[in-house]
């Protein structure tokens, strides 16, 4: 085993500053690097956020030499960066990517990729940090990991257990630090297609790894407001009390997007709008709205909650589904490219369903997302009840109730709706609301803020941000049940029909609201 002779060098502010760290990422030709990882890297490196010997290689079955890789990653980066990055030269950041070319389903392309990071460990002397991150398509993980396993890539080469050495430790310490050298794995949504794949590759994940190694990506975890709502609820002591049955009428979220499926036919449509964004970014915004406060801000303690509150929602049986769920596909989808022209694909859906916890006995919950709806709407709108007795004006059939209404988009903040009386000399009502703004005019580009902090935590070892895999079985227990109806045809669960860029779903002729 090699020894560490690393010397800890700029810690504050680079990252942990201690290990360097290789980042291996398949699929390195894809969008997602270009899109994503490659920007959100810059920034990290910008901000001097990375460990100070770094080093990317990417990996992927065209022959490209370094040069020609960076090039490429130098192009997207033009395109993706922000426009006050344009003219920033990436000549430095890109050097430390490397190119490795190979066919993911041999055995030769693990045993050369392991010599390849073998090599990097003696030519800086030190036994590094390695991070795999899969930028592929699901149906390769399996093939990937097994080959990662065989090809002893899975193990450390520090062999010591996994986890990171606090900042304050390691600045506590006046002699090197011990090598840990981790490996750890990055894994993007979809974990599997339904409940039965999606236990199978944690089967096999843990198999390999430990929990701890795993890094699922659910991005929305990342986003600032989502983050937001555990400080909203747990940081201070407005709502808290009142956040439960007693006193909550109902919750939505709804995640109304206007961008339509686009290139991405032939995905699109073997998943549908309720497992591409349902299944995951909508449930994590309903677990963190109605989790019981966590014992400490931890990993550990935060995701357990999540799991705990997703594992009492009430399934949705058989006999239920007609009554509670609802799907819609906007006209004109089933002729883009990719997509089958017969498909019964749903590109909207609205599921009402309840927890079975005592704090949200009976209250409703309306999960519902679309397509090229009408307008961009991302929001968790809870609902309070009338209160009683009110002092307000008897108007019948009035009620005054309150919301407070978490926005990611368009406009990413808090308002607060509440009554107040009319000046003047009659005792009038009117809404008012109080709103606070994340910020104005915000310039960000898709993701790639989001994968700044998952990158950065994965590097750190802190899983917050990512999905346990008691969440994603809890996630996939409730919507496959449903998948699975709709998936019994559209003479059982109506397909219905609305016009895209509209909040219009037809059914039968009539409008639903
Ligand atoms: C992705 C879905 O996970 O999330 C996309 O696959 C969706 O279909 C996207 O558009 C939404 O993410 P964001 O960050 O733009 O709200």
């Amino acid at each position: 085993m090699l020894v560490w002779t690393y010397m800890q060098k700029n810690i504050d502010g680079c990252g942990d500053g201690l290990t360097p760290t290789i980042l291996v990422i398949f699929g390195a030709t894809g969008d997602l690097i270009a899109r994503k990882i490659a920007p959100a890297l810059f920034y990290l490196y910008k901000a001097r956020k990375l460990p100070t010997t770094f080093r990317v290689v990417g990996l992927a079955r065209r022959e490209l030499s370094d040069e020609m890789f960076r090039e490429h990653l130098r192009s997207a980066f033009l395109k993706y960066v922000g426009d006050q990055d344009k003219e920033s030269d990436p000549t430095n950041f890109l050097n430390s990517f490397v190119y490795h070319q190979g066919f993911l389903d041999t055995d030769s392309c693990y045993i050369s990729l392991a010599k390849r990071l073998k090599d990097i460990d003696e030519e800086w002397g030190i036994c590094t940090n390695k991070l795999f991150y899969l930028a592929v398509p699901p149906e390769l993980y399996k093939g990937i990991f097994e080959h990662l396993a065989t090809s002893g890539l899975t193990i450390p080469c520090g062999g010591e257990e996994e986890g990171r050495i606090p900042l304050e430790v390691a600045m506590a310490r006046s002699t090197p630090l011990p090598l840990t050298g981790w490996t750890r794995v990055l894994v993007e949504k979809p974990f599997g297609s339904n409940l039965k794949t999606a236990i199978e590759l944690d089967e096999l994940l843990g198999t390999l790894f430990k929990e701890t190694q795993v890094y699922r990506i659910d991005h929305y975890l990342a986003k600032e407001m989502i983050q937001n709502v555990l400080s909203f609820r747990f940081a201070n002591n407005l709502f808290e009390d009142n956040w439960n049955a007693k006193h909550i009428e109902r919750i939505d979220i709804r995640f109304f997007e206007t961008l339509g499926v686009e290139e991405r036919g032939a995905f699109y449509d073997g998943v549908g709008a309720l497992v591409d964004v349902g299944q995951n970014h909508v449930l994590q915004m309903l677990a963190l709205v109605t989790m019981e406060r966590p014992r400490a801000y931890g990993a550990e303690a935060i995701r357990e909650e999540r799991a705990r509150v997703l594992e009492h929602l009430v399934s949705i049986t058989e006999g239920d589904v007609v009554k509670k769920t609802f799907r819609a596909q906007y006209k004109g989808y089933a002729s883009i490219k990719g997509v089958d022209p017969r498909s019964i694909t749903e590109t909207y859906f609205k599921i009402m369903t309840t927890l079975n916890v005592p704090r949200w006995e009976g209250v409703p919950i309306m999960l519902e997302g679309g397509k090229r709806m009408g307008e961009i709407k991302k929001e968790i709108v809870i609902t309070f009840k009338h209160p009683e007795p009110c002092l307000c004006p008897i108007t019948e059939g009035r009620h005054y109730k309150n919301k407070v209404v978490i926005g990611l988009e368009p406009q990413e903040g808090i308002t607060i709706q509440f009554w107040s009386k009319k000046p003047g000399l009659d005792f009038v009502m009117e809404e008012r609301a109080f709103d606070f703004v994340l910020r104005k005019n915000r310039q960000g580009i898709q993701y790639v803020e989001e994968y700044e902090k998952l990158l950065l935590d994965c590097i750190l070892g802190e899983q917050i941000l990512f999905v346990s895999t008691d969440e994603v079985v809890a996630m996939w227990s409730f919507i496959d049940p449903i998948v699975r109806a709709w998936k019994g045809g559209i003479d059982v669960i109506p397909l219905h029909t609305y016009v895209p860029d509209t909040n219009t779903i037809i059914e039968e002729g009539k409008k639903i609201e």
